[in-house]
Formats: structure tokens, C-alpha cells, sequence
């Protein structure tokens, strides 16, 4: 944090510019100076959030060393054949929906109160199987404890019956109750926050669930079960069957399954749509499905640049790039387009590229060497319109930060999952049309918009086809309860995670009445 302490000297206390990076580089800076500096903790909430203390640092990092590599198959993974873990999670289903909201709710509560109390080792295994850096396993606990605790809360205003008396004279009554076995299938990039998200929404709701983590994150789904079996799940209400698009294929082919959540690529999400439609005799049965996106910021003259770069960094950078909601395109009107890009120069240099576990480490490895050959072949093959790129480490899989200029926004049609940022520009009086070109990618899940005129943003409210709408900030790190989650067209079926209406796309709504 040498750079905080020089700031520090010249200008506020550390802990000012500790507690604010966004005004303190307003206050610093005070100019649109070309190549002015972030705050050293860039992405912020490792220094400053009280979240871990020094001696919890040390024993993260022991308990990371003691994981071991990866990838290895823990302890009782033994795997349970798919057709046995839809016939035991189907013979669970009665004696789970039996259990009242209240029971349900509570041991979504003790999950989450196991979660914390176990959340060295749960960051350790982030940080060893899903190269997390600190402050995203951090977060990645702490999402997945404010999910569990967010979905017993809203079962229990939510999930109970409706009297619905009216002009019939009858008892009319609307209830929400479990439809059955759940498959959820969730990604690598948040192995455990979506894991069990998911999840937990389908048990609280009433549903056992066989759950289906990727292949590249085994473990610390096992660790989330072992969890959840430990706060009161029945063991056959929640059956956890790792591996590959193999199992994915027999789960979402088992014509007994009653819902699937799945988050991944939209490729994956139309195979499963698919296949919930094969046989005569299915039932017809949702699919919550929520994918990626080719996520757009744009940035108008009025913006304070300042915070756009900082905002900008975060997005496309932060976790590698690896998350859906990542900024990948960056739309600046033209007037300023030369001001930004040398500012966003300028910070770049600041990210620490490094292995996940260093504290210091802002950009960690991407999750597998499929994923990074692909991101480096893409990269390699437009290196003519490199604006930026940056070192790494010699050895690991570390796909340099890089932007790249657009001529045309319309150039960009593929989401690359990874820390790479492209640029492109528009012109002053033609926000409503940029905006109709970014929906007309097809992508509908996060948008960001950084202008000072009111009715600019009122206009990307009402135009942005997206699901998570961001102004004036960055574009990441959706909080549950208050943010919820999840996108439109190819980028998902809708339903929001973390949202007050979610649970209620795991139930089966069943009206009854009766003539009194
Ligand atoms: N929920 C995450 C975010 O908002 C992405 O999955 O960044």
C-alpha cells in the first residue's frame, strides 16, 4: 500500500483514502490528469472491510497449502449413478415438502450461520480449486450465507398460503408447495455463492434437490453439502453428483425431474431446453436458466472520468473477467474517448497480475487451460488493435488484462470470458441508438451507463433491455436482496436470483377451493 501511504503524506489521512478510493481520487486528482493513479487495494474490500483479520489471513493461507493440488476427488465422492440419486432425492421428496416453512427456513439459517463459521477453509478452497483471490473468496462466502439467509426470509413471507375470499362465497386458497426433484447445475466461477443458491432456493421452497457442480470445482460444492446435511437437510433431500456434461446430459434426460437450475453458457442452457422437451410423456417442466452476455458500459461527456475508471477497472478486471456480469464492451461518446482511454492506460498498471492466495493479487489465473487457450488465441488474433495490455507472471495461466479498440461497437458479437475489455466509441446525441445497438446484440443481463444528466439515465431505464441496469458505477457484484440478479433474451428465462419473486418459479401454485 506504498501508494495509499504516499497519497496519505500528501494529501488525506490513510484512512480517508482507505475508506473512499472514489472521492479521494477526486480529491487528489482534482483534474482530469492522463495516467492518475488508482488506490494501491484496487479492488477494494480486502484492506478495509474488517471482512478477515491478519490471523485469519495466516490460517487461510495454511489451510490452503494443506488442500493440496487440484484437482483431485475429495474424500466421498464416491459418485452416486444419477437415475439412484433421482430415485433417492424423489423417495426424500414427501417427508421435505411435509416440513413446514418455518422448519425449512430455519435450516437454510443454520447453513448459513456453518457457512461463516467454517468460511477459512470454504475461502481456501475458492482460492485453491477456483483460483479465487482473497477478497472474491471472501465474497463468495459471504453471498452464499446472504442467500440462504435472504430465501429463508422470503419463504416465509412468500411461500404461505393465500386466502383468497371473494365474490364466489367459497374458501379460496393459493398455495406454493415443492414440485418435486430439482436438478441444479451450477458454474465454476462461483462454485459456491451459486452453487448454493440455487440450491437452497429449491429446498427451501419445498423441493429435494440433485445437484450437479462443475467439473472444475468438486470440491468445495462437497464441502457446501457436507454443510447443509449438517444444518438439517436430509441426506437424500440433497444429493450431490460431481462430474461432467455426462452427468448434466442423464439429469437433465431423467424425465423425473420437476425443474432444472442452471447457470453456464447459453449454448448449454438451449441443450437443456432441449432436452426437457424430448419424450411423449414428459412433463412440461420450467427451466431457470441464467447465462452470459456481451455487457456494455457507456460513458457520456458529462461523466466524471475519474470514477469511470475506476468503475471500468472493476468491471472488466476484477475476478479476471470471469464473471457474467463483466463489462466486455465500453462505449464512449467520441469527445472524451482519448481522455478515458489514456486514463484507463494509465491505471491498468496498477493491477497486480499473481497467483490467487497472494494478498496483494488483483488478476489471478483464468479456471483451466481450456478456457485460456481460448482467451489467448482470440487475443492473439486481433493484436493489431491492441490499445493496452500488460505483463504476467512467465509461468500459470495468466491472460494479460488487455483492451481493444473497436472500429464499429457491432464488431463485438462473442463474450470472452476473460479479463479483456473492448472499446469502441459513439456519438454525442445519439445515446438512444447506442443503446438500441447494444440490445440488439441479443444479450440482455448487465448494462452500465455513466453520464450526469438526468434524463440520460432515465432513458437507459426505459430503453436497456437488460436485467441488472448499473449507473454511475460499476457493474458487478450483485447484492442479494437489494440487486437481485439475472438476464433476458441470451442471457436467461428471467427470474432473478437473490430477488423477492424467485422461490416462487421453484414452486408448483396450486388453487383450491372449497364450496363451504
Ligand atoms: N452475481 C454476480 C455479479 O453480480 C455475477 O454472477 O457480479
Amino acid at each position: 500500500s506504498s501508494f495509499v501511504h504516499q497519497l496519505a503524506d500528501e494529501h488525506l489521512s490513510e484512512e480517508e483514502l482507505l475508506a473512499d478510493p472514489v472521492s479521494k481520487i477526486a480529491a487528489v486528482g482534482g483534474t482530469r490528469h492522463p495516467n492518475i493513479p488508482l488506490p494501491r487495494d484496487l479492488f477494494g474490500d480486502w484492506a478495509n472491510s474488517g471482512g478477515i483479520d491478519l490471523q485469519e489471513r495466516s490460517i487461510l493461507h495454511q489451510t490452503a497449502e494443506a488442500i493440496g493440488a487440484f484437482p483431485f476427488v475429495p474424500e466421498g465422492a464416491a459418485t452416486v449413478p444419477v437415475g439412484d440419486a433421482v430415485t433417492r432425492a424423489q423417495a426424500a421428496f414427501t417427508g421435505w415438502s411435509d416440513q413446514s416453512i418455518e422448519t425449512r427456513a430455519a435450516t437454510l439459517e443454520r447453513l448459513a450461520d456453518l457457512l461463516e463459521a467454517n468460511r477459512i477453509e470454504l475461502m481456501a478452497l475458492a482460492v485453491k480449486e477456483a483460483f479465487k483471490t482473497i477478497p472474491d473468496a471472501l465474497g463468495e462466502v459471504r453471498e452464499a450465507a446472504d442467500f440462504c439467509r435472504y430465501y429463508a426470509m422470503q419463504a416465509r413471507r412468500g411461500l404461505a398460503p393465500i386466502a383468497l375470499p371473494g365474490p364466489t362465497g367459497e374458501r379460496n386458497e393459493l398455495r406454493m408447495e415443492g414440485r418435486g426433484v430439482w436438478a441444479t447445475i451450477a458454474p465454476w466461477n462461483f462454485p459456491l455463492a451459486i452453487f448454493l443458491g440455487q440450491t437452497a432456493a429449491a429446498l427451501v421452497a419445498g423441493n429435494t434437490v440433485v445437484a450437479k457442480p462443475a467439473p472444475q470445482t468438486p470440491a468445495i460444492a462437497r464441502a457446501a453439502v457436507r454443510l447443509a446435511h449438517q444444518a438439517g437437510v436430509p441426506q437424500d433431500a440433497l444429493i450431490l453428483v460431481p462430474g461432467g456434461p455426462e452427468v448434466g446430459a442423464a439429469l437433465t434426460a431423467d424425465p423425473r425431474i420437476a425443474g432444472v437450475a442452471f447457470t453456464g453458457s447459453t449454448p448449454t442452457a438451449k441443450k437443456i431446453a432441449r432436452a426437457l422437451l424430448d419424450g411423449d410423456d414428459r412433463p412440461l417442466v420450467p427451466l431457470i436458466a441464467e447465462t452470459g452476455g456481451i455487457n456494455a458500459m457507456i460513458v457520456d461527456s458529462t461523466a466524471l472520468p475519474e470514477q469511470v475508471v475506476a468503475d471500468v477497472l472493476t468491471s472488466s478486471f476484477r475476478s479476471a473477467g470471469q464473471r457474467c456480469s463483466a463489462l466486455r464492451l465500453l462505449v464512449l461518446q467520441e469527445e472524451i474517448a482519448d481522455t478515458v482511454i489514456e486514463m484507463l492506460k494509465g491505471a491498468m498498471e496498477l493491477l497486480v497480475i499473481g497467483d490467487s492466495g497472494d494478498p496483494a493479487t488483483d488478476v489471478g489465473p483464468v479456471i483451466d487451460d481450456a478456457a485460456y487457450d481460448k482467451l489467448m488465441g482470440y487475443r492473439d488474433s486481433v493484436k493489431a488493435r491492441w490499445m493496452k495490455t500488460l505483463p504476467v507472471p512467465a509461468t500459470g495461466r495468466f491472460v494479460p488484462p488487455t483492451m481493444i479498440r473497436l472500429d464499429d461497437m457491432d464488431d463485438l458479437r462473442t463474450e470472452w470470458f476473460g479479463p479483456i475489455l473492448h472499446v469502441a466509441t459513439w456519438p454525442a446525441g445519439e445515446l438512444a441508438r447506442t443503446i438500441d445497438r447494444i440490445n440488439a446484440k441479443g444479450f440482455g443481463l448487465t448494462m452500465g451507463l455513466h453520464s450526469r444528466i438526468a434524463r440520460s439515465g432515465e432513458l437507459a431505464e426505459m430503453r436497456a433491455r437488460v436485467g441488472n441496469l448499473y449507473i454511475n458505477r460499476s457493474m458487478i457484484g450483485a447484492v442479494v436482496g437489494s440487486q437481485p440478479f439475472g438476464g433476458e433474451g441470451q442471457s436467461g428465462t428471467g427470474p432473478k436470483a437473490g430477488g423477492p419473486h424467485y422461490l416462487h418459479r421453484f414452486c408448483a401454485e396450486r388453487s383450491v377451493s372449497v364450496d363451504t
